[in-house]
C-alpha cells in the first residue's frame, strides 16, 4: 500500500485498531431529519469523542463557511472527513436503492477527503447499477491512494438485515476492491466478519429505545471482529448525544462494558 493511502487509513483508524466514525450524511436521502436540522449545531459537542465525520460536500462547505464566524468544522483544525459520493434518491422517490456516483474525483481531491463512503444494494433491482458505481469510485480512488468504505445498504426493507444477507453484501464489497465496509449488526456478527476480508464498520440502523442497547450492540458487533462504528441516528437522535458518544468512544477504545458505558452515559446525562 502507498504512503498517501496508509496515511489516510492511520488517520481514520486509531492505534488501537478501532475507530469511531460519526455519521451526518442522511441528509442526502432524508432531508431534514429529526434532530439533524443544523448539522453543525449537531456535532459541535460531539466532536471531542469521534475519530471522523461521514458527511455530503454539501454540509461539509456549508459548516465551514458559513455565518458563522468560527466554523465548526474548520480547514485548519478538523477531524477527518469520509465524504459520501452516492445519491440521487430520496424518501419520497421511487427506489431509495437506484443512486450513482455524485461527486468526482477533482471534488473528493479538491476537499481533501481522508476517505470515501458509497452505498451498494445488493439483491435490488439497481444491484449492478451500484456495484459498478462502487468499482468505477474504487478504480479513481485507487489512482490517489483514497480508502473507499462500501456501505451494504437496505433501503426501506429492513427485515434484510441478517447475517446470510450481509456477509454476502460484505463479502461482493471486498471483492471489488472496498478498502472497508459498513454493515449492520446482526445475530452470529462473527459470520460477517470471518468471511470479510477488510474491515468492517458497524452502522446504526434506525435509534433503540435505550442507550444501553447501543452500547450492547456495538460492543457484541466489536467482540464478533468489526474494528469500530459509523453510527448516527442513535446518538444525535438520543436525549443525550454527548453521553452516547462518550459511551461508545469507552466501548470503542477503552475495553468498557455496555454497563459501564451505560454508567458513563446517566452519569453525563444526570449532570452529576
Ligand atoms: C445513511 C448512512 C448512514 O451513514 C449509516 O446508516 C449510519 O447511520 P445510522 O447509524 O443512523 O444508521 O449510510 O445512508
Amino acid at each position: 500500500m502507498d504512503w498517501g493511502k496508509q496515511n489516510r487509513l492511520s488517520r481514520l483508524i486509531q492505534p488501537d485498531g478501532h475507530c469511531f466514525f460519526l455519521a451526518m450524511d442522511h441528509g442526502y436521502f432524508l432531508g431534514p431529519t429529526s434532530k439533524l436540522e443544523k448539522p453543525g449545531e449537531m456535532i459541535k459537542p460531539l466532536m471531542s469523542s469521534v475519530d471522523a465525520l461521514f458527511l455530503t460536500r454539501g454540509v461539509l462547505r456549508a459548516t465551514v463557511s458559513s455565518k458563522d464566524s468560527t466554523p465548526i468544522i474548520s480547514p485548519q483544525d478538523s477531524k477527518p472527513i469520509i465524504l459520501r459520493v452516492s445519491g440521487g434518491t430520496s424518501i419520497v422517490g421511487g427506489d431509495l436503492a437506484n443512486e450513482g456516483l455524485t461527486t468526482s474525483i477533482e471534488e473528493i481531491i479538491r476537499l481533501n477527503a481522508t476517505a470515501v463512503g458509497l452505498s451498494v444494494f445488493i439483491g435490488s433491482s439497481y444491484e449492478r447499477q451500484t456495484l459498478l458505481s462502487l468499482t468505477e469510485l474504487i478504480n479513481q480512488c485507487e489512482t490517489y491512494g483514497i480508502p473507499v468504505m462500501a456501505v451494504t445498504a437496505v433501503g426501506k426493507e429492513l427485515e434484510k438485515r441478517d447475517a446470510r444477507y450481509l456477509s454476502l453484501c460484505c463479502r461482493i464489497a471486498a471483492e471489488l476492491g472496498a478498502t472497508t465496509v459498513k454493515t449492520y449488526w446482526c445475530e452470529d456478527f462473527e459470520k460477517v466478519t470471518e468471511s470479510c476480508p477488510v474491515p468492517v464498520v458497524i452502522a446504526g440502523g434506525p435509534k433503540c429505545d435505550t442507550a444501553l442497547e447501543v452500547f450492547e450492540f456495538i460492543y457484541d458487533g466489536m467482540q464478533r471482529g468489526a474494528i469500530g462504528v459509523n453510527l448516527g441516528r442513535n446518538i444525535w437522535q438520543d436525549d443525550c448525544p454527548v453521553g452516547v458518544a462518550r459511551g461508545l468512544q469507552a466501548v470503542i477504545h477503552e475495553k468498557a462494558t455496555p454497563k459501564q458505558a451505560d454508567d458513563l452515559y446517566q452519569t453525563i446525562k444526570n449532570g452529576k
